[in-house]
């Protein structure tokens, strides 16, 4: 059986560029099943409501992540740092104190933007993040997909060659990485 990978993606919009190369992304990785899970129903974190009978919508997250082998996250870039509804769905995975559903697991992480810097800086507000949570994320192939909108048709395929290249790199490189430091 293959590793199952959560894939979250941080744009909510239909016409996700972000979502497009999620989808591309998770053809391409050898042995490894991705599932989408979505995070934009989750209700914003707020301890007030960590009681016995947190949100149903937590608590199913939590449940998707704590079930996933690995997670992949494919966000845009807002403002130079992460949308709130990635942050979001950290903290809410977190939570309550002793029970986070991230600790240790593999993660990747592709930010994407039809701008030239890739989402570089969302990229790494998201690492910094993934370290408080005890996440295992993959240093390298680091992953900017900076001129997204060249990069894929209408219908969300890969115009290029070199592109789906770069992509099946990411994908075999993470293949490898759960391999190593996921469980067994
Ligand atoms: C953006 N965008 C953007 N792009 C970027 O490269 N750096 C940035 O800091 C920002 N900031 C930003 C803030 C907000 C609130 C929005 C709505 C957008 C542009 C962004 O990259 C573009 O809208 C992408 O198309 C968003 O990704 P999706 O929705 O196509 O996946």
């Amino acid at each position: 059986m293959g590793k199952k990978v959560a894939v979250l993606v941080g744009s909510l919009r239909k016409g996700s560029y972000t979502r497009m190369v999620a989808k591309a992304l998770c053809g391409l990785g050898p042995g490894l099943e991705c599932e989408m899970v979505e995070i934009g129903q989750l209700p914003f974190y707020n301890q007030d409501i960590e009681t016995d009978n947190p949100p149903a919508e937590w608590t199913a997250f939590r449940k998707r992540i704590r079930e996933a082998d690995a997670v992949l996250f494919v966000t845009p870039e807002y403002n130079r740092s992460m949308p709130a509804t990635v942050k979001n769905a950290i903290d809410v995975g977190s939570r309550p104190g002793g029970a986070s559903v991230w600790g240790g697991k593999p993660a990747a992480v592709v930010s994407v933007s039809p701008g030239a810097i890739g989402g570089f800086g969302a990229n790494h507000h998201l690492r910094q993040s993934l370290m408080a949570v005890g996440m295992a994320t993959m240093a390298a192939p680091e992953a900017y997909i900076g001129g997204v909108s060249k990069l894929l048709d209408e219908q969300g395929g890969i115009v290029k060659e070199e592109t789906r290249e770069f992509l099946r790199k990411i994908m075999q490189s993470f293949a490898a990485w759960i391999e190593a430091n996921g469980r067994a």
